[in-house]
Protein backbone atom coordinates (compact mmCIF):
# COMPACT_ATOMS: atom_id res chain seq x y z
CA UNK A 1 0.00 0.00 0.00
CA UNK A 2 1.34 3.46 -0.79
CA UNK A 3 1.88 5.92 1.98
CA UNK A 4 -0.67 8.72 1.67
CA UNK A 5 1.16 12.30 3.36
CA UNK A 6 -2.37 13.75 3.83
CA UNK A 7 -2.70 14.80 7.68
CA UNK A 8 0.83 13.34 8.64
CA UNK A 9 2.69 14.69 10.75
CA UNK A 10 6.56 14.59 10.69
CA UNK A 11 9.39 15.21 12.76
CA UNK A 12 13.27 15.86 11.14
CA UNK A 13 15.90 16.23 13.26
CA UNK A 14 18.51 18.83 11.96
CA UNK A 15 15.67 20.23 9.93
CA UNK A 16 16.77 24.04 10.32
CA UNK A 17 19.06 24.07 8.00
CA UNK A 18 20.73 21.62 4.65
CA UNK A 19 19.21 18.99 3.70
CA UNK A 20 16.97 18.32 6.74
CA UNK A 21 15.15 21.41 5.52
CA UNK A 22 14.80 20.44 2.42
CA UNK A 23 12.78 17.05 3.22
CA UNK A 24 10.83 19.13 5.53
CA UNK A 25 9.91 21.60 3.03
CA UNK A 26 9.39 18.77 0.66
CA UNK A 27 6.96 16.85 2.78
CA UNK A 28 5.04 20.01 3.05
CA UNK A 29 5.00 20.09 -1.05
CA UNK A 30 4.11 16.37 -0.45
CA UNK A 31 0.70 17.30 1.41
CA UNK A 32 1.78 16.37 5.03
CA UNK A 33 0.09 18.83 7.94
CA UNK A 34 2.61 20.01 9.48
CA UNK A 35 6.55 19.14 10.17
CA UNK A 36 8.62 20.16 13.49
CA UNK A 37 12.08 20.99 13.17
CA UNK A 38 14.06 19.55 16.32
CA UNK A 39 17.60 21.57 15.87
CA UNK A 40 20.39 22.77 17.80
CA UNK A 41 20.72 26.07 16.31
CA UNK A 42 17.80 28.35 17.09
CA UNK A 43 18.75 30.74 15.12
CA UNK A 44 18.32 28.52 12.04
CA UNK A 45 15.17 27.72 13.72
CA UNK A 46 13.86 31.13 13.14
CA UNK A 47 14.94 31.51 9.95
CA UNK A 48 13.59 28.54 8.68
CA UNK A 49 10.37 28.70 10.50
CA UNK A 50 9.93 31.95 8.30
CA UNK A 51 10.88 30.33 5.49
CA UNK A 52 8.48 27.76 5.65
CA UNK A 53 5.58 30.12 6.21
CA UNK A 54 6.43 32.31 3.42
CA UNK A 55 6.30 29.19 1.11
CA UNK A 56 3.30 27.19 2.68
CA UNK A 57 1.40 29.50 5.10
CA UNK A 58 0.46 29.98 8.72
CA UNK A 59 0.80 26.70 11.50
CA UNK A 60 2.80 24.80 9.33
CA UNK A 61 5.53 24.15 11.24
CA UNK A 62 7.71 24.89 14.77
CA UNK A 63 11.01 24.86 16.03
CA UNK A 64 11.53 22.79 19.17
CA UNK A 65 15.38 23.41 20.11
CA UNK A 66 16.84 19.74 20.37
CA UNK A 67 20.30 18.26 21.24
CA UNK A 68 19.66 15.12 19.53
CA UNK A 69 21.98 13.49 22.32
CA UNK A 70 20.05 14.46 24.95
CA UNK A 71 17.04 12.04 25.09
CA UNK A 72 14.90 14.17 27.13
CA UNK A 73 15.24 17.04 24.82
CA UNK A 74 14.22 15.07 21.44
CA UNK A 75 11.41 13.43 23.75
CA UNK A 76 10.09 17.20 24.60
CA UNK A 77 10.13 17.65 20.47
CA UNK A 78 7.95 14.44 20.26
CA UNK A 79 5.78 15.97 23.05
CA UNK A 80 5.29 19.10 21.91
CA UNK A 81 4.50 18.20 18.34
CA UNK A 82 1.83 15.64 19.39
CA UNK A 83 0.32 18.97 22.11
CA UNK A 84 0.37 21.48 18.86
CA UNK A 85 -0.34 18.93 15.68
CA UNK A 86 -2.22 15.70 17.48
CA UNK A 87 -0.77 13.35 15.45
CA UNK A 88 2.85 11.96 14.56
CA UNK A 89 3.69 9.51 12.05
CA UNK A 90 7.05 10.32 10.25
CA UNK A 91 10.75 10.88 11.87
CA UNK A 92 13.26 11.56 10.04
CA UNK A 93 16.48 11.14 11.76
CA UNK A 94 18.99 13.41 10.32
CA UNK A 95 21.16 15.51 12.65
CA UNK A 96 24.91 14.52 11.88
CA UNK A 97 27.73 16.50 12.47
CA UNK A 98 31.03 15.62 10.18
CA UNK A 99 33.99 16.09 11.85
CA UNK A 100 36.58 13.20 12.97
CA UNK A 101 38.47 16.01 15.15
CA UNK A 102 35.69 15.59 17.54
CA UNK A 103 34.89 12.64 17.02
CA UNK A 104 33.55 11.60 20.42
CA UNK A 105 30.89 14.35 19.83
CA UNK A 106 30.57 13.17 16.08
CA UNK A 107 29.54 9.69 17.56
CA UNK A 108 27.44 10.65 20.34
CA UNK A 109 25.52 13.26 17.41
CA UNK A 110 25.44 10.10 14.48
CA UNK A 111 24.90 7.21 16.11
CA UNK A 112 23.41 8.32 19.69
CA UNK A 113 21.42 10.73 18.40
CA UNK A 114 19.85 8.20 15.80
CA UNK A 115 18.99 5.61 18.29
CA UNK A 116 17.34 8.53 20.76
CA UNK A 117 14.96 8.93 17.62
CA UNK A 118 14.37 5.18 17.24
CA UNK A 119 14.14 4.43 20.97
CA UNK A 120 11.07 7.28 20.93
CA UNK A 121 9.78 6.69 17.62
CA UNK A 122 9.15 3.29 17.00
CA UNK A 123 8.80 2.04 20.72
CA UNK A 124 6.80 4.99 21.84
CA UNK A 125 5.55 7.80 19.57
CA UNK A 126 5.05 6.76 16.00
CA UNK A 127 3.95 3.36 17.76
CA UNK A 128 1.17 5.52 19.55
CA UNK A 129 0.03 8.65 18.18
CA UNK A 130 0.32 8.37 14.40
CA UNK A 131 -2.88 9.32 12.54
CA UNK A 132 -2.83 6.25 10.03
CA UNK A 133 -2.18 2.58 9.86
CA UNK A 134 1.64 2.98 9.97
CA UNK A 135 4.71 5.10 11.14
CA UNK A 136 7.58 5.45 8.93
CA UNK A 137 11.43 6.57 10.50
CA UNK A 138 14.12 7.66 7.49
CA UNK A 139 17.61 7.11 9.07
CA UNK A 140 19.60 9.28 7.31
CA UNK A 141 23.58 7.23 7.05
CA UNK A 142 25.45 8.22 3.87
CA UNK A 143 27.53 6.53 0.73
CA UNK A 144 30.62 7.08 3.68
CA UNK A 145 28.13 4.10 5.61
CA UNK A 146 28.82 1.63 2.72
CA UNK A 147 32.33 2.45 1.09
CA UNK A 148 35.64 3.41 2.32
CA UNK A 149 36.59 7.05 2.74
CA UNK A 150 40.47 7.29 4.08
CA UNK A 151 40.75 10.79 5.45
CA UNK A 152 37.34 10.32 7.48
CA UNK A 153 37.14 6.94 9.28
CA UNK A 154 35.04 7.73 12.59
CA UNK A 155 32.40 9.56 10.67
CA UNK A 156 32.05 6.34 8.16
CA UNK A 157 32.21 4.04 11.41
CA UNK A 158 29.47 6.35 12.45
CA UNK A 159 27.35 5.86 9.07
CA UNK A 160 27.88 2.11 9.17
CA UNK A 161 26.33 1.93 12.72
CA UNK A 162 23.25 3.67 10.93
CA UNK A 163 22.75 0.95 8.61
CA UNK A 164 22.83 -1.71 11.52
CA UNK A 165 20.69 -0.33 12.96
CA UNK A 166 17.98 0.08 10.11
CA UNK A 167 18.72 -3.46 8.89
CA UNK A 168 17.80 -4.86 12.52
CA UNK A 169 15.31 -2.56 13.43
CA UNK A 170 14.24 -2.70 10.05
CA UNK A 171 13.08 -6.47 10.13
CA UNK A 172 9.52 -7.95 10.26
CA UNK A 173 9.80 -8.95 14.14
CA UNK A 174 9.85 -4.87 14.82
CA UNK A 175 7.22 -4.14 12.17
CA UNK A 176 4.58 -6.57 13.05
CA UNK A 177 4.53 -5.28 16.59
CA UNK A 178 4.89 -1.79 15.99
CA UNK A 179 3.66 -0.98 12.41
CA UNK A 180 6.78 1.35 12.15
CA UNK A 181 8.96 1.05 8.46
CA UNK A 182 12.29 1.84 9.38
CA UNK A 183 14.56 2.63 5.92
CA UNK A 184 18.13 4.21 5.32
CA UNK A 185 19.22 6.65 3.09
CA UNK A 186 22.80 7.12 1.45
CA UNK A 187 23.28 10.35 0.31
CA UNK A 188 26.50 11.40 -1.89
CA UNK A 189 28.04 14.75 -1.65
CA UNK A 190 25.92 17.23 -1.21
CA UNK A 191 26.04 21.31 -1.43
CA UNK A 192 25.48 22.02 2.29
CA UNK A 193 27.61 23.35 5.08
CA UNK A 194 28.54 19.82 5.96
CA UNK A 195 31.01 19.70 3.03
CA UNK A 196 32.01 23.56 1.88
CA UNK A 197 34.95 23.57 3.98
CA UNK A 198 36.22 20.02 5.51
CA UNK A 199 39.53 21.26 6.58
CA UNK A 200 40.35 20.72 9.95
CA UNK A 201 37.44 18.32 10.44
CA UNK A 202 39.55 15.53 10.75
CA UNK A 203 42.44 13.66 12.79
CA UNK A 204 45.75 15.63 11.56
CA UNK A 205 47.40 16.44 8.41
CA UNK A 206 48.07 13.40 6.82
CA UNK A 207 43.88 13.08 6.81
CA UNK A 208 44.17 16.72 5.32
CA UNK A 209 45.62 15.60 2.74
CA UNK A 210 44.59 12.64 1.27
CA UNK A 211 41.14 14.66 1.54
CA UNK A 212 42.50 16.81 -0.54
CA UNK A 213 43.53 14.21 -3.35
CA UNK A 214 39.79 12.16 -2.58
CA UNK A 215 37.71 15.12 -2.30
CA UNK A 216 37.14 17.06 -5.72
CA UNK A 217 36.60 13.93 -7.89
CA UNK A 218 32.91 13.06 -6.28
CA UNK A 219 29.94 14.15 -7.99
CA UNK A 220 27.87 17.22 -6.27
CA UNK A 221 24.08 17.27 -5.67
CA UNK A 222 22.07 20.07 -4.59
CA UNK A 223 19.80 19.40 -1.23
CA UNK A 224 16.93 19.84 -2.87
CA UNK A 225 17.54 16.52 -5.64
CA UNK A 226 18.18 14.76 -2.22
CA UNK A 227 14.78 15.42 -0.59
CA UNK A 228 12.68 15.11 -3.79
CA UNK A 229 13.94 11.29 -3.85
CA UNK A 230 13.67 10.73 -0.42
CA UNK A 231 10.59 12.11 0.28
CA UNK A 232 9.01 9.78 -2.89
CA UNK A 233 10.86 6.55 -1.26
CA UNK A 234 8.58 7.13 1.83
CA UNK A 235 5.70 5.98 -0.38
CA UNK A 236 7.47 2.54 -1.60
CA UNK A 237 10.70 1.91 0.39
CA UNK A 238 10.04 -1.81 2.12
CA UNK A 239 11.15 -2.03 5.85
CA UNK A 240 14.98 -2.67 6.10
CA UNK A 241 15.49 -1.44 2.80
CA UNK A 242 19.08 1.03 1.75
CA UNK A 243 19.18 3.91 -0.64
CA UNK A 244 21.94 6.03 -2.08
CA UNK A 245 20.90 9.13 -3.72
CA UNK A 246 23.70 10.75 -5.62
CA UNK A 247 25.01 12.63 -8.09
CA UNK A 248 21.99 14.20 -8.88
CA UNK A 249 20.65 10.70 -10.01
CA UNK A 250 17.87 8.64 -9.07
CA UNK A 251 18.12 7.14 -6.18
CA UNK A 252 18.63 3.05 -6.16
CA UNK A 253 18.55 0.29 -3.37
CA UNK A 254 21.54 -0.97 -2.05
CA UNK A 255 21.46 -4.17 -1.13
CA UNK A 256 23.92 -5.81 1.56
CA UNK A 257 25.21 -9.67 -0.20
CA UNK A 258 23.83 -12.48 2.16
CA UNK A 259 26.34 -14.16 4.88
CA UNK A 260 27.28 -17.98 3.53
CA UNK A 261 25.88 -20.35 6.19
N1 LIG B 1 25.99 17.09 2.83
C1 LIG B 1 26.43 15.88 2.45
O1 LIG B 1 27.24 15.76 1.53
C2 LIG B 1 25.91 14.62 3.12
C3 LIG B 1 26.18 13.39 2.50
C4 LIG B 1 25.74 12.22 3.10
C5 LIG B 1 25.05 12.28 4.30
N2 LIG B 1 24.81 13.49 4.88
C6 LIG B 1 24.10 13.48 6.16
O2 LIG B 1 22.90 14.21 6.02
C7 LIG B 1 22.56 14.81 7.28
C8 LIG B 1 22.33 16.30 7.09
O3 LIG B 1 23.53 16.86 6.60
P1 LIG B 1 23.61 18.33 6.00
O4 LIG B 1 24.54 18.27 4.86
O5 LIG B 1 22.27 18.92 5.82
O6 LIG B 1 24.37 19.06 7.20
P2 LIG B 1 24.29 20.57 7.73
O7 LIG B 1 25.52 20.77 8.53
O8 LIG B 1 24.00 21.50 6.59
O9 LIG B 1 23.01 20.55 8.68
C9 LIG B 1 22.99 19.78 9.85
C10 LIG B 1 21.90 20.30 10.77
O10 LIG B 1 21.96 19.49 11.96
C11 LIG B 1 21.89 20.34 13.10
N3 LIG B 1 22.54 19.69 14.24
C12 LIG B 1 23.87 19.50 14.45
N4 LIG B 1 24.07 18.89 15.63
C13 LIG B 1 22.84 18.66 16.17
C14 LIG B 1 22.39 18.07 17.38
N5 LIG B 1 23.25 17.59 18.28
N6 LIG B 1 21.05 17.99 17.59
C15 LIG B 1 20.17 18.49 16.70
N7 LIG B 1 20.54 19.09 15.55
C16 LIG B 1 21.87 19.16 15.28
C17 LIG B 1 22.59 21.63 12.67
O11 LIG B 1 22.23 22.73 13.48
C18 LIG B 1 22.11 21.75 11.21
O12 LIG B 1 20.89 22.46 11.13
C19 LIG B 1 23.71 14.46 8.23
O13 LIG B 1 23.37 13.33 8.99
C20 LIG B 1 24.85 14.13 7.29
O14 LIG B 1 25.80 13.27 7.89
C21 LIG B 1 25.21 14.65 4.32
Amino acid sequence: MVFDFTDKVALVTGGASGIGLRYAKELLRNGVKAVTLADIDPQFGQKALKDIEEEFGPKKAIFVKTDVTDIRQFEDAFKKTVETFKNVDILFNNAGVLNDAIWEKEIAINVNGTINGVLLGLENYLKQYRQGSEGVIVNISSIAGISPFAFIPIYCATKAAVIGLTTSWGTPEHYQRTKVRVFAICPGVTTTPLISDMSGRNLGPEYETIMIRNVDTMPLQPPEHVAKEVVSLIKTADNGTIWVVEGGKPGYQFVIPERRL
